[in-house]
């Protein structure tokens, strides 16, 4: 079998009234891992996870999903969801909720009981799962919700924006709980516009804006693409110098020249340039794109997006003294 748990191809979506909202996607997502997709609102992410759970149907594509057929019935009994704004009927208590959904998912009356109890216990609501849904805060409804979508010991699980309005405190919590899913085995897939959420637990991510995906790999590949040195100095560069460092492509920026380059070599002549100023120079070191810089040079405004990872890096030209 596929070591893809979803393997889709050219997915598309154009609802009623000629929104296109996914223009063709291709996704691999390999099994085991947490997997982000990311995008501003209206990217097109929660239109497909709707497709993928069979909320909504596809214009077009084909794919699978843990080796057979979207839609295929027997593999949704196999899928997670807490779907984006989740709603729960607020008389039912923390408890109810997650039964009810082990009724929807067919899960037996015995096995109700202890993966409830289980379930409870593993998102910290054992104490409040007799109260009704309308006096639960925000963050304990998400954790409810996520307990909900693990009542049938689902294989992938999908979350679309599972920590929309939870506190920093409630987000450590999620983050360490969807570390332990994937520590089973299973494979997590997380929708969120919110990097910073996603950055210290994903494995890989998707990038995608207007229902087409700019950027697609593990999150260390994409942050290397603009790895570089940065010499930080103290006092002011003269025009000159400033001049020569911006033609050869570098960046200066409050005290800082940065460098396309990770060969150490190449931050020598830049230094030596720095000192013949008579500048002194404070640290050298080398910076890594986060997530953020990533995102928004791929979908900020940006009509040039930054060539992907795997495609040839110019090296960067050093002024000489
Ligand atoms: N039922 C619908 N009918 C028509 N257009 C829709 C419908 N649902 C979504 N859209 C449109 O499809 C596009 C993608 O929407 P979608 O909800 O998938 O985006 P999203 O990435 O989940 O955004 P958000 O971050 O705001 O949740 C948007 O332009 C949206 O307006
Ligand atoms: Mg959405």
């Amino acid at each position: 079998m596929s070591d893809y748990v979803l393997d889709l191809s050219g997915i598309r979506k154009t609802y009623r009234g000629g929104v296109e909202a996914l223009k063709g996607i291709d996704l691999q997502v390999p099994r085991g891992c947490i997997y982000g997709l990311l995008g501003p609102n209206g990217a097109g992410k929660s239109t497909m996870v709707k497709i993928l759970t069979t909320l909504i149907r596809r214009s077009g594509g084909d794919g699978t999903m843990l080796g057979k057929p979207i839609g295929d019935r027997e593999t949704l009994q196999k899928v997670g969801l807490l779907p984006e704004h989740a709603q729960f009927p607020s008389y039912l208590t923390g408890r109810q909720v997650i039964e009810f959904s082990a009724g929807l998912q067919n899960v037996s009356s015995g096995l109700t009981r202890e993966r409830t109890d289980e379930l409870l216990a593993k998102v910290g609501m054992t104490d409040t799962q007799s109260r009704t849904i309308k006096t639960y805060s925000k963050g304990m409804k998400q954790r409810i919700g996520l307990a909900q979508a693990l009542v049938n010991d689902p294989q992938i699980i999908f979350l679309d924006e599972p920590t929309d309005g939870v506190d920093p405190a409630g987000r450590r919590d999620f983050r360490a709980l969807v570390r332990a899913l994937r520590d089973e085995g299973r494979t997590i897939f997380i929708n969120t516009h919110i990097l910073s959420e996603l950055e210290p637990i994903v494995d890989r991510v998707a990038i995608m804006t207007a229902g087409e995906i700019l950027g697609e790999g593990k999150l260390d590949e994409l942050r290397t693409e603009k790895t570089g040195y940065v010499i930080s100095f103290e006092g002011q560069l003269s025009s000159e110098a400033a001049s020569r460092f911006k033609e050869g492509g570098l960046e200066i920026e409050a005290g800082n020249v940065k460098l396309s380059s990770v060969n150490a070599v190449d931050a020598q002549p830049v230094i030596d340039r720095i000192r013949q100023e008579g500048l002194v120079v404070t640290g050298v070191s080398v910076k890594s794109q986060s997530l953020e810089d990533l995102f928004i040079g791929l979908v900020g405004g940006d009509a040039t997006p930054p060539p992907m990872p795997g495609a040839p890096v110019q090296p960067p030209s050093i002024p000489q003294a």
